[in-house]
């Protein structure tokens, strides 16, 4: 992590209403033990509010520690999440500590919990039960004071009526909720947002760049589907590209769900025409598979031959979401 990504880190929570409200809420757990689970579509900041949680607890001088449990290939994560003795596989030349126990006396950040497999979602019940566990081929107990914080922008619920979640790990993480609206809903943060993110990238690249009073003004109209970590792409392009403007006013011209003024596109600029048209092949595709395998994401992207993380922000970004029977309970 660069100086820079260090001061982004300094937390911009007091924007709007709503994220006012998570700041009191992240005021009254961080010095609690207790488990939080942080919900939100993908880039809305959960692992901003993880990490303020942690900054704002009396754990702040140990370890923060996150685990992307879909990142992980499922037959790894055991050894990553709780560590291995030696020759407990083939390839375990010596010991190695698990996540868990770097992050003793600090916080461990399971992020994407939803993909937890069966087996490490018993485990994990364990741990957070007896706060103690074994090592992968090992048999003595380690203990670990850790705090756990999750993060899902998926459909636990429905994960869990499908039997692929386990209820009482659910319960278990989720005693304290704090959901992260979409930007799009506090639309009242983005002056604040995008003028930081002016000075930190002018400040990064060296530019004096500012902003029209009408691209400020569509800022704020823009619907945001990839959420602030979009803002942060597009605030990067306005400082470093000389035709910056022009790219994030491309983007607001094909803002299906943006306002009036987006109506206005020019239907017929080529360009348009076949980015639209691509767009929309990709989102037939995706939604296709996705029904076909039943919303198994991992499946999804196989098939589709992108990681897994690529299909979560299409997902998101095309703001699909599995068909109601799917989420019943
Ligand atoms: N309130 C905020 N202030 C400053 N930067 C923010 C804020 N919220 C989000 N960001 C920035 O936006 C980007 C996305 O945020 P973050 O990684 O926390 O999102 P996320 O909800 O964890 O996304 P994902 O579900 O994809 O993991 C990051 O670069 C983060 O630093
Ligand atoms: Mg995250």
């Amino acid at each position: 992590m660069g100086i820079e990504d260090l001061a982004l880190q300094e937390p911009l929570l007091d924007g709007s209403r709503q994220m006012r409200a998570i700041q009191a809420v992240v005021a009254s757990v961080a010095d609690t033990d207790a488990t939080v689970l942080i919900r939100g579509e993908s880039g809305v900041g959960k692992d901003v509010v993880a990490r303020t949680i942690h900054a704002a607890s009396s754990r702040r001088d140990r370890q923060f520690v996150k685990v992307n449990c879909a990142a992980i290939p499922p037959g790894l994560l055991e050894s990553e999440l709780f560590g291995h003795e030696r020759g407990a596989f083939t390839g375990a030349h010596r010991r190695k500590l698990g996540q868990f126990e770097m992050a003793n006396r600090g916080t461990i950040y399971l992020d994407e919990v939803g993909e937890l497999p069966p087996a490490l979602q018993a485990k994990l019940l364990h741990v957070l039960q007896d706060l103690r566990f074994c090592r992968v081929g090992g048999y003595g107990l380690v203990d670990v004071d850790v705090r756990v914080i999750s993060a899902t922008n998926g459909n636990l619920e429905a994960a869990m009526a499908r039997g692929q979640f386990r209820q009482d790990l659910y319960y278990r993480l989720n005693v304290v909720e704090i959901l992260v609206p979409p930007l799009r809903e506090r639309s009242e943060e983005i002056p604040l947002l995008a003028s930081a993110l002016l000075a930190r990238f002018n400040r990064q690249y060296g530019r004096t760049k500012e902003l029209s009073p009408e691209t400020a003004a569509r800022l704020t109209a823009y619907s945001w589907p990839g959420n602030v970590r979009e803002l942060e792409n597009v605030m990067r392009r306005l400082v470093v590209l000389p035709d910056g403007e022009q790219a994030f006013e491309t983007l607001v011209a094909h803002d299906r769900n943006g306002h009036a003024w987006a109506a206005h596109a020019p239907a017929h600029n080529l360009k348009h025409v076949a980015r639209r048209a691509a767009g929309e092949a990709e989102r037939r595709a995706i939604v296709e598979v996705l029904e076909r395998v039943g919303w198994n994401r991992t499946e999804a992207a196989r098939i589709l031959k992108v990681s897994y993380k690529t299909l979560l922000n299409k997902i998101a970004e095309l703001r699909l979401a599995p068909p109601p029977t799917a989420r019943a309970h």
